[in-house]
């Protein structure tokens, strides 16, 4: 959710610049703004429309700039227009600042600042804190100290970095609640919102923390808290390679995470599964094993993606470790007191790490001192280092904004909780021997299904002018529909509901006629019988079924106008195998109905704001 890059150096700002804002695009999209420190004042060019609008701008300038800031929105006050776009400048023109976040008490700051005489052009938060940073500038002289009294004084959420047309050698980034870092290059450095704006440059990366910041100069910087006192901060290495950020000859990022799930799959258990023992190891839980062996109840909490492949974590985990486990949206979590009792253990889920509502969800549990844990992809984000303890995807960057190898990954990455917390518990060793054995034949198995995916391009086909579509699946199928109907609604924006297919019949089955495809999640296993019967209620209704069925399944056939077949696996493990085909069916509905498929319209990879 917006993204941030800042350049200070000695190469031409604008390409860095330029070249971050494509990587960070994905955080968000409506507009895209640069501002360049060029003979003591800024150029600022500011655009509504995808950073490829912005770069097309460039045609007409040339910029010798080696100090710069840059930034890509995603709306949270004033619609997205070139106005309202960043960078932010003050009245005087000194200061441009760029701001992801929400500053909370920006009305009264506003009135306070017209009172003293202060102008604004756009309907922003973030112009109230750069004419707030540029008033107090003014009064002190000391822009250092400005952007402090400032940060001080705002309420709410910022990432920014910020410079001043009168010091020509200083970009300052601050952060709460908003992620930042900078990399460290040989007398150059990048503030960018996450690393991949950063890692064409350097791997080396500083993570500030909440209420802290950097003053960086080409020879140098120092970090502080906004209180003004220093800290030293470690510098530490990114890991993933440049290329797991590039499209490597797919035609979206999307497809390419698609078909990377069997590696990402693979990743996620790599060096986890002890299978002559039926056990996993799980270092990252070490610090909290105690815990763990004395949970008497879990809480899950999540959003979007991350909340599905929580409700399939609840019914594995309670099957395996026969432990209470509730799912709860971060973001009624956060706000309801939620109950937390001593040896409740709590884990969040997200792809990013940086889910405000998220975050604020595992705060609110810290504080009321439950053991919280992380599942987390980003390596180093904020959720994984205010955790206890955690264990990461390791599924390489997700830059896709609708999620897909995050959520096998996640379910993977859960399934290891619950053997772990089994085998601590009743789970026999034989049944342990028997679920890491067939966790280990996953990726062969998305290996096998990804080979012809034919049949899913006819689906889409055949569907993608429908209004409506129903998912349903019972059991462990029942979050995968809920998955499967997010990834159309995503992506295609056609209006899609996953629900329990038996509780189909209690409300939706009245809009099942001749015009409504209702993809069935029909996999063998001890409920398919029960499942049938469901199909056969929407087929007596002349609903068109398109059934994900387990290979070699001919009788559904009689009630399936389509299937798509997917490899057998234990029924817990089946979410896994069947996210993928409904990825697909949503990919290329989407791009046959011409969506921007990487980017779709007003969401954000990963929302920073609550
Ligand atoms: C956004 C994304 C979703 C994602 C959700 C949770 O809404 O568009 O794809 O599932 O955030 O993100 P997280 O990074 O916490 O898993």
């Amino acid at each position: 959710m917006c993204g941030i890059v800042g350049y200070i150096g000695n190469l031409q700002a604008a390409s860095v610049l330029l070249n971050g804002l494509k990587r960070l695009e994905y955080r968000g999209y409506d507009s895209a703004g640069i501002s360049l420190l060029e003979y003591g004042k800024f150029e600022n060019l500011k655009k509504v429309g995808k950073v490829s609008v912005l770069e097309s701008m460039f045609d007409e300038h040339e910029f010798n700039s080696t100090l710069g800031i840059a930034h890509t929105r995603w709306a949270t006050h004033g619609e997205p227009n070139d106005v309202n776009a960043h960078p932010h400048q003050d009245n005087s023109g000194k200061i441009s600042l760029v701001h992801n976040g929400i500053i909370e008490n920006y009305s009264s700051l506003k009135a306070q600042l017209m009172k003293s005489g202060y102008n604004f052009l756009s309907e922003t938060d973030s112009e109230v804190l750069a004419v707030f940073i540029g008033s107090l500038y003014e009064k002190f002289g000391d822009f250092e100290k400005a952007v402090r009294l400032a940060l001080m004084e705002v309420r709410g959420t910022f990432g920014i970095t910020v410079l001043c047309s009168d010091d020509p050698d200083c970009l300052i980034a601050a952060r709460r609640g908003s992620p930042l870092i900078f990399g460290v290059g040989d007398g150059e450095y990048i503030v960018a919102s996450d690393a991949s704006a950063i890692i064409q440059y350097t791997r080396s990366v500083v993570y500030l923390n909440d209420n802290e910041m950097a003053v960086i100069r080409r020879n140098g910087y120092t970090t502080k808290t906004i209180q003004n006192e220093e800290i030293i901060k470690q510098v530490n290495q990114i890991e993933f390679e440049l290329e797991s950020i590039e499209k490597g000859g797919f035609e979206h990022f999307m497809l390419k995470e698609i078909f990377e799930q069997a590696k990402t799959v693979k990743d996620s258990m790599r060096g986890r599964l002890l299978p002559d023992e039926g056990k996993v190891r799980l270092g990252g839980l070490l610090p909290v094993m105690e815990q763990l062996r004395n949970a008497k109840r879990i809480i899950i909490t999540a959003c979007g993606t991350s909340w599905h492949s929580a409700l399939v974590g609840e019914y594995i985990i309670e099957s395996l470790a026969q432990i209470p486990v509730e799912v709860e949206y971060a973001s009624e979590f956060r706000y309801r007191n939620p109950v937390i009792l001593p040896n409740d253990l709590v884990i969040a889920i997200s792809q990013s790490g940086e889910t405000a509502d998220t975050l604020a969800a595992i705060r609110e549990a810290s504080q009321k001192g439950a053991t919280v844990i992380g599942i987390v992809n980003v390596v180093g984000s904020t959720i994984a280092r205010e955790t206890q303890a955690g264990i990461y995807l390791h599924a390489g960057p997700e830059i896709g904004v609708a999620s897909t190898k995050a959520f096998t990954s996640q379910i993977v990455v859960l399934s290891l909780i619950g053997i772990m917390l089994g085998r601590m518990r009743n789970l026999s060793a034989t049944d342990g021997k028997s679920l890491v054995r067939e966790l280990m034949s996953l990726p062969e198995k998305i290996d096998r299904m990804l080979e012809n995916t034919s049949s899913i391009l006819q689906i889409a086909e055949s569907y993608k002018k429908n209004k409506n579509f129903l998912y349903l699946g019972r059991g462990y199928n029942f979050p995968a529909a809920l998955e499967g109907a997010l990834k159309l609604k995503e992506i295609s924006y056609i209006h899609a509901e996953g629900y329990p297919a038996a509780e189909m019949k209690h409300g939706p089955i009245a809009l099942i006629d001749e015009n409504m495809p209702v993809v069935f999640i029909a996999t063998k296993d001890e409920i398919y019988e029960k499942v049938i019967s469901n199909i056969e209620e929407v087929s007596a209704r002349r609903g068109k079924i398109i059934a994900i069925a387990t290979e070699g399944d001919e009788s559904i056939k009689k009630w399936a106008k389509h299937v798509i077949y997917i490899p057998e696996t234990i029924p817990m493990f089946i979410p896994i195998l069947a996210a993928i085909p409904m990825q697909l069916l949503a990919y290329h509905i989407a791009v046959k109905l011409g969506r921007d498929v990487d980017k779709p319209r007003n969401l954000a990879k990963s929302v920073t704001v609550e």
